[in-house]
């Protein structure tokens, strides 16, 4: 569970939006939204702005309820949800057969918890690529903290268009980060660019499943709850997916959605009935605590005007995500590990 306590929430809601921007803020964010009458093609146009306004916005929120990793994980019986997302993590580490010393890149890499875990498990350099800046500036107190500062790295920049050059890592993950992009096809070939030839790319999307039926009413209210909480452009289908890995040049090892055979659901610590101590933040009863709290410290002026607002669209986003967990038409952890071929010959 993160450090952060209730100051730091208060305080760090809007990240590098002025205070009393961050009202303006969240009334532009929403407005992207189904909800509020926004379209898919103006929130891929406007993706940048959407979704760094949605992080400057809700990463005090993350890393309250989260700790320093903003992602799911499949989880065994009897294991911690902490311990469940350092394993999650692991296993990228293993799937792409990281070995000391290597250059890897973390695409869309939040305030650089998996990223940190990660470079200490397996040795490795790490570059975190994000265009927050906000979460950079946490990322580089906490990897200092870490101890890892002079091995991992982070750069400001937008995935879609990478500042580095071509065949230049030995590996890349992401980690429920390239949901964000408003042409994915284009975001996977820039990081295939990037990637040595023969080296792998894994990672672990979020996506709508063979049980989302597009017509159904319910299951378009769930989707687009979970887009307007979570900043997202439009999400896709599992076998969309997979087609965009290929489309983008590589050659897919294994595929899997993680979801299916999980002991534990990777919603269970947002759902209404559930309670645990160690999570409470996350719990309904927790997010309740949250909520009021908030509120007045909105009213004391410790939190920005506009607080109470972001709290409801990810009390909106916690609902839709954990309808769709139950439904199964949607998974946060839907895995590839694609290789990039040695020539385009091969
Ligand atoms: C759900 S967070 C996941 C963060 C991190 N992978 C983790 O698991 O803790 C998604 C991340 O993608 C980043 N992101 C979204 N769009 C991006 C873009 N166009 N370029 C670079 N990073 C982006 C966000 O800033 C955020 O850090």
């Amino acid at each position: 569970m993160s450090k952060a306590g209730t100051l730091d929430l208060a305080s760090g809601v809007g990240g590098k939006i002025e205070k009393e921007e961050v009202l303006t803020a969240v009334e532009k964010y929403e407005k992207y939204h189904v909800c509020y009458g926004g379209k898919d093609e103006e929130r891929k146009s406007n993706y940048a702005d959407m979704v760094n306004k949605y992080y400057d916005l809700v990463t005090s929120f993350y890393e309250y309820g989260w700790g320093e990793s903003f992602h799911f994980a499949p989880r065994w019986k009897g294991e911690t949800l902490q311990d469940s997302i350092k394993r999650h993590e692991h296993f990228l580490a293993l799937q792409l057969g990281l070995k000391p010393g290597q250059k890897v890149l973390d695409v869309g890499c939040g305030i650089g918890g998996p990223l940190r875990e990660i470079a200490r498990f397996s040795y490795t350099s790490i570059t975190g690529l994000n265009n927050n800046e906000y979460q950079i500036s946490r990322g580089k107190v906490l990897n200092r903290m870490a101890g890892v500062d002079r091995t991992c790295n982070f750069v400001k920049a937008d995935f879609m268009n990478m500042p580095f050059p071509d065949n230049y890592f030995d590996a890349v993950y992401e980690i429920e980060a390239t949901c964000h992009a408003p042409d994915v096809v284009a975001c996977y070939k820039e990081i295939y660019r990037v990637l040595k030839p023969g080296q792998c790319f894994a990672a672990y999307e979020w996506c709508m499943t063979d049980a989302f039926d597009p017509n159904n009413k319910e299951h378009q209210k769930i989707k687009a709850e979970i887009e307007l909480g979570n900043g997202l452009p439009d999400i896709r289908l599992t076998r969309e997916c997979l087609e965009t890995v290929k489309k983008a040049g590589f050659e897919v090892v294994w595929e899997k959605d993680l979801a299916v055979d999980s002991p534990v659901p990777w919603y269970l610590p947002m759902e209404g009935s559930h309670f645990s101590l160690s999570n409470f933040r996350l719990t309904a009863v927790g997010r309740l605590f949250t909520r009021n709290m908030v509120m007045a410290l909105e009213k004391l002026g410790i939190a920005p005007k506009g607080s109470q607002r972001v709290q409801a669209f990810l009390e909106k986003a916690a609902e839709g995500l954990v309808a769709g967990g139950k439904k199964e038409i949607f998974t946060p952890m839907y895995f590839f590990l694609a290789r990039k071929p040695l020539s385009e010959t091969e």
